[in-house]
């Protein structure tokens, strides 16, 4: 049986978990007041670079007295730049729940070589966080973009602690809500929520990481790139925008842009709501079709950014040859591009659901997908 395609496109079918689509009002002459060509350390580049900070600590809502910096590469520079600094003066817990956390126990594990308790979960599945020990540093992803699965709330962890709390929010940072008590380091990059550029990261710290940068020094070097005190002391001029080393003043500019765009839609709330709409779009699909389900097993920790799906057919005989075919279909029909799931994922599909996402879109794509099952269903029993 031939089968119909679907009468409509998406207008945008970018659905990328990063770097994530821009945001619906971008157009590149949007940059035209970037700074180019001028010194970051001129008064024009280190206002703009403050503003940055400033409309972040505004539109996430971090206490006035936690420091917020803008770091080189990205969220691997953010949270690498924090663990080399932070980690060692007591025992470490480590936590992951997908490829990204596992990368961060390699380097406390293997690189830096820490005392350290390891924790894991499955993908799709969460390390039960009430269970952990937080007198000791605990260095955990708060959504794991390549399993779908997210921290429900930060109620496992307590108020009052004796270690640092360090946590990686990169694809969770203007879509969820991240509670400042509970956190003690966190991190994210631009190229995600708000769809902005790659190569700079954000590091923000609370008054008691701040403490432990005073009162600690690691035992290994720390290249220039990590280093955040001088003397015993925090340069306090990297969290005002005078950055280690040279950011891209376009990127910057980009930056202001998407958070211009962010205030538009109502701050965090207007954010958060608009990406559990898109998350509802997908989950929705799901509930009508017995042949997909979310990966994340428990609802209650299902991402509303990085939404990861596995088809549950028991006509599917290679489930990674299959969800390639799909995506594969979806791509050449221009409808949904980038949503292979990551590589070290269980086979299947990833949808990007943050905010710059339109949920007309994602309403658009989803006959697609329908459409690209069925006819790879069709071509794998055509064929054998
Ligand atoms: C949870 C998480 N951590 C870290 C990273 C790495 O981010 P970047 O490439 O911006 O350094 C990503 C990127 O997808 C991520 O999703």
């Amino acid at each position: 049986m031939a089968l119909t395609k679907p009468a409509s496109r998406p207008a945008n079918p970018r659905f990328s978990s990063g770097p994530c689509a821009k945001p619906p009002v971008f157009s590149l002459d949007k940059l035209s007041d970037a700074a180019l060509g001028r010194s970051h350390r001129a008064a024009i580049g280190k206002d703009k670079l403050k503003a940055a900070i400033e409309e972040t600590r505004d539109i996430l809502g971090v206490p006035a007295d936690y420091r917020i910096g803008i770091v080189p590469a990205s969220d691997t520079g953010a949270v690498e730049m924090a663990m080399w600094s932070l980690l060692g003066a007591r025992k470490a817990t480590m936590v992951a729940w997908e490829s990204f956390g596992a990368g961060w126990v390699t380097d406390v594990v293997k690189q830096l070589k820490i005392d350290a308790e390891v924790k894991t979960a499955e993908y799709g599945e969460i390390v039960d966080m009430a269970a952990l020990d937080y007198d000791t540093d605990v260095v955990f992803t708060w959504n794991g973009t390549t399993s779908g699965v997210r921290m429900p709330n930060g109620d496992a962890i307590p108020a009052d602690r004796g270690g640092l709390t360090i946590c990686d929010a990169t694809s969770a940072a203007f879509a969820q809500d991240l509670p400042w008590d509970k956190l003690d380091v966190v991190t994210f990059s631009w190229q995600k929520v708000l769809g902005g550029e790659a190569a700079h990261g954000m590091l923000i710290l609370s008054p008691r990481a701040v403490e432990r940068l005073e009162s600690y020094t690691p035992a290994w070097p720390l290249p220039k790139i990590f280093r955040m005190t001088k003397g015993g002391k925090l340069i306090e001029g990297i969290f005002k925008g005078e950055t280690i080393n040279t950011p891209s003043m376009l990127v910057v500019e980009d930056y202001l842009v998407a958070l211009d765009w962010a205030r538009s839609v109502g701050g965090l709330k207007g954010l958060m709501d608009r990406a559990d709409r898109n998350a509802n779009a997908v989950w929705a699909f799901c509930e009508a079709n017995d042949w997909i389900e979310n990966l994340a097993t428990d609802p209650a920790t299902r991402s509303n950014t990085s939404v990861c799906l596995k088809f549950t057919d028991a006509r599917i005989s290679d489930p990674a040859a299959f969800a390639k075919a799909v995506q594969k279909r979806l791509e050449a029909e221009g409808v949904a591009l980038d949503v292979g799931a990551y590589r070290d994922a269980p086979a299947g599909l990833r949808i990007w659901c943050g905010g710059t996402v339109e949920t007309s879109d994602l309403e658009a794509m989803l006959p697609w997908l329908d459409w690209a099952f069925h006819a790879e269903i069709d071509a794998q029993s055509q064929a054998a």
